[in-house]
């Protein structure tokens, strides 16, 4: 299993707790879509299962692995909500980093490809520092479309980037969650989840109010966000 999370709680220190018994898990070659409003705790749970943040409560595992462990580092990537990233460093030197972490050969001619496919052909060269909000964005994608983990762990990535690359993004997420890879992705854009989310989970206040195949949800309720809407209304937020 590419990840399970079991029985997980989670308290920034001194205040009410931010997760309550989550439990969840991606099996191969998935895509889950994680939704929920603003201040749920999704950005939380996914520091939590990459080890950024550590589990107060319950265990984490990534491809069988705790996620505590060296092999769990090198089985999962993570793209943060944010775009800090080394503003020294060009496009090209970043991708060449972060293959290094994870001692993988850099293939130059894939590299540029990948520029070249999301409209960014010849900027590998240019300093981070002037790239775009969206430029940067697309560099984190493109670094993960690469390094194929066995686990992608993406938070709201998309901000910013436009549709042409959304669409190519779309392309390529869907590839990647093959060969036991899996992937999940944190969204507000229900497009985007309803075309290449296999499964969907729902994060309401700290609890995971809901998990299940995106074939059911809408079987069920039409689409995710009447989804999302019952949900929220029953705990009662708005
Ligand atoms: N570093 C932090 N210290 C204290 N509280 C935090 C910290 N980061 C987030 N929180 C709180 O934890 C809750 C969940 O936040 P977050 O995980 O960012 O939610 P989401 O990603 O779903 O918007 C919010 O109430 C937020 O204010
Ligand atoms: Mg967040």
């Amino acid at each position: 299993m590419p990840l399970t999370v079991d029985h997980v709680d989670y308290a920034y220190s001194f205040q009410k707790p931010v997760l309550h018994d989550v439990s969840l898990s991606i099996s191969e070659n998935t895509i889950m879509g994680l939704i929920g409003p603003n201040g749920s705790g999704k950005s939380t749970l996914i520091k939590v299962i990459l080890d950024l943040l550590q589990t107060q409560g319950g265990t984490i595992r990534i491809d069988g692995q705790k996620n505590s462990t060296r092999s769990a580092k090198m089985s999962s990537i993570y793209l943060s909500s944010n775009d800090y990233l080394p503003e020294f460093l060009t496009g090209e030197e970043y991708i060449r980093f972060m293959h290094g972490l994870y001692a993988e050969p850099l293939d130059m001619q894939v590299l540029v490809g990948h520029f070249d496919r999301y409209s960014m052909g010849g900027r590998h060269r240019d300093l981070i520092e002037d790239y775009s909000h969206g430029m940067r964005k697309k560099l984190q994608l493109i670094a993960a479309f690469m390094l194929e983990r066995r686990l992608t762990v993406i938070d709201e990535t998309l901000n910013g980037v436009d549709i042409e690359s959304v669409k190519i993004f779309e392309k390529d997420v869907r590839s990647l969650a093959k060969d036991g890879r899996s992937v999940l992705l944190c969204s507000h854009d229900f497009g985007v989840l309803e075309n290449v989310a296999d499964d969907v989970a729902v994060l309401i206040q700290g609890v995971l109010v809901f998990q299940g195949d995106l074939g059911s949800v809408n079987k069920d309720y039409g689409n995710l966000s009447v989804l999302a809407s019952e949900y929220i209304q029953s705990v009662g937020v708005e």
